[in-house]
């Protein structure tokens, strides 16, 4: 071989070695990481696909970082942007464990939805505002303060917002107030001391701070039709027609491998005859909703795999394609589901195992997604 091209082939040899050894430090982002993988769940579905993350997996967890590289390219704060976080005292408002997501998104170019602003959940809130005494006046000024606060300071860092989590009851479809009926949660202190168009003026003080940020209505039990999905869609259609800025609704999508699927597809069916957008935001699918103490999981596996491929399939059937935000689960490892801890029962309801290994699951969703 003549020398030139024997110069030629080494000095494009040394550039390959250094372009790869660039690439691998750069996506390593120099942890020592591998590098991400070009293929992942957000390269073979037509829509955004997403997971609630949290810090310490992304800041302490190679496996967990590395997954999030590589599957999605849409996030959400699991708790990190919750009012007990973000204000934990009147006025002290806390942002840095959301800041450290939003630039870790805008790094990463991954989508940013922040979740949420206004939630009645009492373990979300912090003691000051459980404790509150005051007028209606003082309680919407609280109200406002937070909203506007937050939403100003992610205001074009998150692409979107849930504004309010969770606000209908179980059994009646009625807001929740001051009930505390078994199994529907307790009831809400925005609805007891605000009146019953809060979520309306929500929307408007999220609009007021981030007038580009689209803003979803997010709730679970879509799929049991009934109260809870007529309230739902009367919620959200009502809040539209008069011109309130609700861009989207959210379909937490909480569910188990017993679901039943014509409920799962009448649910997606019903938002998307909305016109707003369809977010399914909070996947996951339990194996064990009976809570047996003995559960052979593995068993349930290929249940589970094909639930999570009905879930995605039926989600591309029945919203059209300028409606789909996108697909996300809560977490994807069964290391980090809040479902074991919050229902108190063994359980593996995501599509990584809890080794961050991709488990049939995985398989089911990827095969679902696609177009
Ligand atoms: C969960 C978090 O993942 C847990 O860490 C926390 O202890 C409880 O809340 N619906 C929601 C989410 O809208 O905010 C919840 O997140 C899961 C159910």
């Amino acid at each position: 071989m003549p020398f030139k091209r024997v110069y030629q082939i080494s000095c494009s040899a040394i550039l390959v070695l250094v372009a790869g050894l660039y690439a691998c430090k750069k996506n390593s982002g120099g942890q020592g990481l591998p590098p991400a993988q070009s293929v992942g769940l957000k390269s073979v579905a037509p829509f955004p696909m997403g997971a609630a993350v949290g810090t310490s997996g992304l800041q302490n967890n190679a496996y967990y970082l590395g997954t999030m590289l590589t599957e999605y390219n849409s996030m959400t704060s699991d708790y990190e942007m919750k009012f007990n976080i973000v204000e934990p005292e009147q006025g002290v408002f806390n942002y840095a464990p959301g800041d450290y997501l939003v630039s870790f998104a805008a790094q990463h170019h991954i989508r940013m939805h922040g979740h949420n602003l206004i939630w009645h959940d009492p373990a979300a809130l912090p003691a000051w505002v459980l404790s509150f005494q005051g007028d209606s006046l003082a309680w919407e000024n609280l109200f406002m303060t937070h909203i506007e606060g937050e939403a100003t300071h992610y205001k074009g860092e998150v692409a979107s917002w849930d504004v309010v989590n969770e606000a209908i009851r179980d059994d009646n479809g009625q807001l929740r107030n001051q009930d505390s009926t078994p199994g529907d949660g307790t009831g809400s202190i925005w609805r007891q001391h605000l009146g019953p168009d809060y979520i309306a003026r929500a929307f408007q003080y999220a609009h007021a701070a981030d007038p580009n940020a689209l803003l979803f209505y997010n709730d679970y039990g879509q799929e049991w039709g009934g109260l809870k999905l007529d309230s739902i869609v009367a919620l959200v259609t009502g809040l539209k027609k008069r011109g309130i800025p609700i861009s989207g609704v959210g379909m937490q999508m909480h569910i188990s491998i017993l679901t039943d699927t014509a409920g799962i597809s009448a649910g997606l069916k019903a938002l998307a005859a909305t016109g707003l957008l369809v977010h399914v935001s909070e996947l996951d699918i339990s194996v064990n909703p009976n809570n047996n103490p003995n559960i052979a999981y593995a068993t349930y596996l290929p249940q589970q795999a094909a639930m999570y491929q009905f879930v995605a399939e039926s989600y591309r059937a029945n919203v059209p394609p300028a409606q789909r935000y996108g697909i996300t689960t809560w977490e994807f490892s069964d290391a980090d589901s809040w479902i074991p801890a919050a229902f108190g029962r063994k359980d593996w309801p995501l599509p990584f195992d809890s080794l961050y290994h991709k488990k049939p699951a995985y398989f089911g969703l990827q095969k679902g997604v696609k177009d």
